[in-house]
């Protein structure tokens, strides 16, 4: 991608929730929920972010739209700060950056008809009413595969996969630009997620989105990033071009996900089988110095605890240089 344009700098972002207060009210103990990404989404890609539960995924999602103030940091949009905006702005920006929820069941209000769940932020707007407002959810339906005659029906007569629909048509009829996808098909069955994932591809193509696609399941970001952030305790570990990444993962952390892929055909499987993260994750509250993955990682040297240890050639690893990390390994003979 040479020509690609940046539509999204998050620059050096923190995102902090208070657990205690003193009795001035300042937080005298902090959950480090984001701590220090800096990434760029460009027009028109899919980024995936991956890592497992409690990483920081959805906040930095929720950051992004605007459901989550950030504690620091930076966010340019098309070039303006986000985290800087008036109101009248804020209200602008939020059109143009839009999510999607894991959660079909739970993201959608029961008491709530198709036509006022897809329909209700061009209500809140004030953008269409009227004829106008009922042709365009009817033509949202229509490109999300759900038929307008289901307009006046409620969420619990719909399948996951149809609420997903729903889910995405809210989403989709303001027009935004960016797209923050969080776990969209996670709750889904095996046989819908298909239709689902191809259903955003489709509409990626059809409206020129650009995606921010969170999942922990790498083999479904293999199939639709263009590249990949992978988090772990608040932080961008590695990044990287998609088919790269899971060829050759650069940071040990990655390793070990991936290790976790399940293969079909057990004669691709490389030289180890999946590597087992003993459960030792760092307290949120009170992160260590130096890499936070070392207590985990097999590969730990003294040296990895102490100083801050940056993002580097795509890794945030003292040894990334010299380690020989296997990805999901795939024989030259089956490749197409
Ligand atoms: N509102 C909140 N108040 C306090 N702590 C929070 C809040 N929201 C998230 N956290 C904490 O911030 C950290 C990151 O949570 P987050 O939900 O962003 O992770 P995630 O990567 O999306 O996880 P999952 O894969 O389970 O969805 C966790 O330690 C979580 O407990
Ligand atoms: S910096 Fe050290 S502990 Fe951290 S991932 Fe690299 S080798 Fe492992
Ligand atoms: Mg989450």
């Amino acid at each position: 991608m040479s020509d690609k344009q940046p539509l999204l700098e998050i620059e050096d972002l923190h995102v902090r929730f208070p657990l205690r207060r003193n009795l001035l009210g300042r937080p005298t103990v902090e959950v480090h929920a984001v701590s220090g990404v800096d990434l760029t989404l460009y027009k028109g890609e899919t980024l995936g972010l991956v890592g497992e539960s409690g990483c920081g995924k959805t906040t930095l999602g929720r950051t992004i739209v605007g459901a989550q103030k950030a504690t620091s940091g930076s966010l340019r949009y098309d070039g303006r700060d986000l985290t800087a905006l008036s109101r009248r702005e804020q209200g602008a920006s939020r059109r143009r950056i839009r999510m999607v929820f894991q959660d079909p069941f739970s993201s959608l209000n029961p008491r709530m008809n198709l036509r006022q769940i897809i329909g209700d932020p061009l209500v809140a707007t004030g953008e269409a009413r009227g004829a106008e407002l009922e042709d365009r959810i009817a033509e949202m339906m229509r490109r999300v595969g759900l038929s307008p005659d289901y307009m006046d029906r409620y969420p619990h007569s719909f399948s996951g996969g149809q609420r997903q629909r729903v889910n995405i048509a809210r989403a989709l009829i303001v027009g935004p630009e960016l797209v923050v996808a969080d776990e969209p098909v996670s709750a889904l069955d095996v046989s819908v997620r298909a239709q689902i994932l191809n259903l955003l591809r489709e509409l990626q193509a059809e409206f020129g989105l650009t995606y921010l696609f969170i999942s922990h399941d790498l083999s479904v970001v293999e199939n639709l990033a263009d590249r990949v952030a992978v988090m772990y305790f608040g932080r961008v570990v590695e990044l990287a071009e998609t088919g790269a990444l899971y060829e050759h993962p650069r940071h040990p952390y990655t390793e070990a996900l991936m290790s976790a892929v399940p293969i079909p055909d057990p004669s691709l499987k490389g030289r180890q089988g999946r590597i087992l993260l003993p459960d030792e994750l760092p307290d949120p509250s009170d992160p260590p110095p130096g890499c936070a993955f070392a207590r985990r990682c097999a590969y730990a040297e003294d040296r990895c605890r102490t100083g801050e240890i940056p993002l580097a050639d795509g890794a945030r690893c003292v040894r990334s240089g010299e380690l020989d990390l296997e990805g999901i390994v795939e024989a030259e003979s089956s490749r197409p």
